[in-house]
């Protein structure tokens, strides 16, 4: 029992300590309004550009809070994370008052060039140094709130058709990769029906529940597949999103139900749920409710959207209070294993009961942290050109958590658990008396 709180504790304290804010670049064609806006910085998408990256911006309804202001302190420029760092320090050592004239940042588009009386334009710049760039306004004049209109695209031309991709230079494999993984999971999905049909006879509801469950992983991906090429062929993210954020929520509040459920050993080791395995389960759904919502709304607003720190850290919350709450169930049947295994005298099914949720609980705890905290450790530390890659450990870390899951609860025409002979049963006995000793 101790062994498990600590490993608990762990779980909880780096999901709340590694609070890395990592931005997703999916740069769509973003359309922001800005009104009466101070702020000497506003910062727009992120994207990683090829040798052949393009920027659009179109800038309409342009009107400024006094008459006649210095155009040359206001305009857009790119600017990379490392170098963001340097026009800091510019700054800083008075070398420069404005982050325009920095010789660091690629200047895009400086207000100077404005026609006069114009109160837009539309401006078309070519980016052929391949990296990660953030497209920033800046307005030097702290006396100017300015309104504009903002259509900002930000795409790649492929090497030989010159078509554009809009999907950031280390995403823009994420449709074949999410599609690989769907055409998995459907394969998993046929394999289990199979192994259902032979082993009918043995078959719980939770296991039809699983067959649910990795279904909908596979529609989910499929969705995000068709979703992320549809924005990388066009730009805008309005081909399979409703559908990919329905089968996302049903995904999510499917699987940790599934872990909640074969954590408390239902239909396996009783055809029932006890008071307070059931409130895990409604303190569970909502929070997944709560946790979807969040996800669709950071998807819709950039990073630098207003609302986008605070639906993050709901998220973060959220998801980190569900992964703690699924563990619980599992610590409850543990504890529950290793009375029965000292009372009713059939020490090695319980054992080998015990075993297994042992296994489940350490493979719960590696899949959450791994899915949560490596993959975002990953996320940060890898170069914007292989950004893809964090997403295949994630989804290779899933995938493992659902096949072992699969493969230790499927059905079983000879049920281990009750075939047994006196020889297993006397070495069983020893190792919980040992256990007891050492209060594993
Ligand atoms: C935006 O600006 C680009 C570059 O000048 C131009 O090709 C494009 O047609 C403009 N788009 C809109 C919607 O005005």
């Amino acid at each position: 029992m101790s062994s498990s709180a600590t490993a608990t504790a762990t779980v909880i304290l780096f999901l709340i300590t590694t609070f890395i804010s990592t931005t997703t670049t999916t740069a769509e064609i973003r359309i922001t309004e800005i009104r009466s806006d101070p702020r000497p910085i506003i910062p727009f998408d992120e994207f990683g550009f090829t040798h052949n990256g393009r920027l659009e911006l179109n800038v309409s309804k342009l009107s400024f809070s006094s008459p006649d202001p210095d155009l040359s302190k206001l305009g857009f420029f790119l600017c990379t994370r490392d170098s963001w760092l340097h026009v800091l320090q510019q700054i800083e050592d008075a070398e420069i008052a404005c982050a325009l004239q920095s010789s660091v940042i690629k200047l895009v588009y400086s207000f100077n060039s404005l026609t006069k009386g114009a109160n837009g334009f539309n401006h078309f710049y070519l980016q052929s140094d391949a990296d990660q760039y953030t497209l920033v306004f800046a307005n030097c004049l702290p006396q100017v709130k300015l309104s504009m209109d903002v259509r900002s695209a930000m795409y790649n031309l492929d090497g030989k058709s010159k078509t554009r991709d809009y999907l950031s230079a280390g995403i823009t494999v994420l449709p074949r990769v999410y599609f690989f993984f769907s055409v998995v999971y459907f394969s998993l999905g046929a394999a289990w029906v199979y192994l259902l049909y032979r082993k009918r006879l043995t078959v719980f509801g939770i296991h039809l529940f699983m067959l649910a469950v990795v279904v909908l992983k596979a529609l989910n991906l499929l969705c995000e597949a068709e979703d992320k090429s549809y924005i990388k062929r066009t730009g805008s993210a309005h081909g399979w999103d409703i559908l990919f954020y329905i089968f996302s929520f049903l995904k999510g509040i499917t699987l940790f139900t599934l872990i909640v459920l074969i954590g408390t050993g239902w239909s396996f080791l009783k055809p029932y749920l006890q008071d307070k395995e059931k409130k895990v389960l409604m303190i569970v759904i909502p929070l997944q409710v709560v946790a979807n919502i969040a996800q669709v709304v950071i998807d819709e607003s950039g990073p630098y959207g207003q609302d986008w720190v605070t639906w993050k850290q709901v998220f973060l919350l959220v998801d980190v209070i569900c992964c703690c709450a699924v563990l619980f169930p599992i610590v409850w049947s543990i504890k529950n294993l290793r009375e029965a295994a000292r009372t009713d005298g059939k020490a090695a099914v319980n054992l080998m009961k015990l075993t297994l949720f042992r296994q489940y609980y350490v493979v719960v705890i590696c899949y959450i942290y791994f899915t949560r905290v490596v993959v975002y450790a990953l996320e940060t530390i890898t170069s914007y050109k292989y950004l893809w890659t964090s997403v295949v450990a994630a989804e290779m870390a899933t995938l493992a958590f659902y096949v072992f899951t699969g493969y230790n609860f499927k059905p079983e025409a000879h049920n281990p658990y009750f075939a047994v002979d006196d020889d297993d049963e006397e070495a069983a006995s020893e190792q919980l008396k040992l256990e007891d000793e050492f209060e594993l």
